[in-house]
């Protein structure tokens, strides 16, 4: 089986926060479960350049756009590189193979495309149109700013053709929409009467010229989603390998839902190609309860959590706070907590507590702990294959703390037993070492290494909580 695991773009007007650390971060533990399973997996993330928020971001910094872009998209490599998440390919949409590919993905669109004058509102924070009825007070919700009123030529997408279609796709499942609650959204919206959409700018310079008309640019949004494509190479032969034969799977948050689950599929749909299999929808997060932004000054960097959690402590962290799929609050002064109880006393101190005892004779497990791993193994796969994260790392914790239980209960240090119970504890924590791969790759790598030369070093320290 091939996977193509897709994150969105992100823009490259902010710096990589958490927010954008959660999808990613998820999408390279789903990558490495899968490959773990067999499966040939490519894993694509890469950042957003154009449009006009991004011109506006680096005309503060008064830096020429393109030098901009190549500042910032350098620091989302580094901030996943001090993530240890592993992508295929980091595409840029400031990119001569993504340029090349949209222009000739919009040639083969043509029929769907028709030219008209049009007046809107334009959030340039939200980089989209709004309906009057999207406004409270007059001001984006979310940037709580006026919209622009635009009054300009545009290109059309004929979005309406597609809308029955799109609705077919995923009332039969071949597009699945998880979870229920964005699939649901999707369909109320469809029934909403959607209007075609507008494709290109007249007057945003920063952008890909529009081929059939040299003084407008690409619309943003657009642009960016032919990423999935152009990032495989649209236009070639080596297109097909991945497009036609992989599952298709998309990783987002709700707030570019539409985009997603209704234009994505309806553009395929109208250049005559494959849609995607799966889009899963996670959550939208708050920390400490408030909305991460720059205003109220809360915006978390995921790489302040790695300097002081270390990678795999972040990593943790990260995707074990709440489902995988719902929505949640990050609280800070609960990190040093969960830190020092999951990892520092639950995994850390079983691994350093058995191999404290453990001898180079190693007996066969017993049926009871050959039973109890591989119940959590069984559980493991089924909410792994359904991206459950959060569940799956649940059933790996309790599987630690049922052997921290297991060595209080028969205290191997002072019975007849011992090298029996210490042989069940090994084997029990090379199936931990390897169940936590996907999430914490150094430290399963470490548990191994310290398994084969029975000799136990810190995992994680413990840290002093301030309260
Ligand atoms: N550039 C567009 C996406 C184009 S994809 C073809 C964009 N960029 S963004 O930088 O705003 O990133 C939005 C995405 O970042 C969300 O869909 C989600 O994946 C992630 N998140 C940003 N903040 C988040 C939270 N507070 N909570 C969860 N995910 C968040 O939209």
């Amino acid at each position: 089986m091939k996977k193509l695991i897709t994150t969105p773009i992100y823009y490259v007007n902010d710096i990589a926060h958490l927010g954008h650390a959660y999808t990613t971060l998820a999408a390279d533990v789903l990558t490495r479960f899968f490959r773990e399973q067999g499966e040939q997996v490519f894993f694509l993330t890469g950042t957003d350049e154009h449009g006009a928020k991004i011109a506006e971001s680096a005309k503060k910094e008064g830096k020429d756009p393109k030098e901009f872009c190549d500042e910032k998209s350098e620091l989302f490599k580094k901030t996943w590189e001090n993530l240890n998440i592993k992508y295929d390919h980091f595409v840029r949409t400031t990119d001569e193979k993504h340029e090349k590919a949209v222009k000739k993905f919009l040639e083969n669109l043509k029929d769907s495309i028709y030219e008209k004058e049009y007046e809107g509102l334009y959030c340039t924070g939200c980089e989209k149109f709004l309906t009057e009825k999207e406004l409270v007070d007059g001001l984006c919700p979310d940037h709580k700013k006026e919209p622009e009123k635009i009054k300009e030529k545009n290109y059309f997408f004929k979005l309406k053709d597609y809308l029955n279609k799109v609705e077919k796709l995923i009332e039969s499942g071949k597009l699945k929409i998880e979870p229920d609650f964005a699939r649901k959204e999707t369909l109320a919206l469809l029934k909403q009467d959607l209007d075609d959409f507008s494709i290109s700018r007249q007057k945003v310079k920063w952008g890909i010229e529009f081929p059939f008309d040299k003084n407008q640019t690409i619309y943003v949004w657009f642009e960016a989603l032919l990423n999935y494509v152009s990032s495989i190479g649209y236009g070639t032969d080596e297109f097909n390998e991945w497009w036609d034969d992989a599952e298709i799977v998309h990783l987002l948050a709700k707030d570019i839902l539409k985009f997603h689950t209704i234009y994505w599929p309806a553009i395929l749909l109208a250049a005559k190609q494959k849609t995607p299999d799966k889009e899963f929808i996670h959550g939208f997060f708050t920390v400490d309860g408030q909305k991460m932004s720059k205003t109220i000054g809360n915006v978390i960097d995921p790489n302040d959590i790695v300097n002081e959690f270390g990678v795999d402590g972040a990593r943790y962290l990260l995707l074990s706070q709440f489902p995988f799929g719902q929505d949640g609050d990050f609280k800070k002064e609960k990190f040093i907590e969960k830190y020092n109880s999951d990892l520092a006393n639950g995994l850390g101190n079983l691994v350093a507590r058995v191999l404290k005892l453990a001898t180079d004779k190693k007996l066969e497990p017993e049926k009871n702990i050959l039973d109890r791993t591989k119940q959590t193994r069984d559980n493991y796969l089924e909410y792994f294959k359904d991206f459950k994260l959060f569940e799956v790392l649940n059933e790996i914790w309790k599987l630690i703390a049922f052997c921290n239980e297991y060595i209080d209960k028969n205290k191997p240090w002072e019975s007849e037993n011992r090298e029996q119970i210490i042989s069940n504890l090994l084997y029990a924590i090379s199936e931990i070492a390897f169940l936590i791969e996907p999430f914490l790759p150094e430290t399963s790598e470490k548990i191994k290494k310290q398994l084969e030369n029975n000799k136990s070093i810190i995992l994680f320290k413990r840290m002093l909580s301030i309260t």
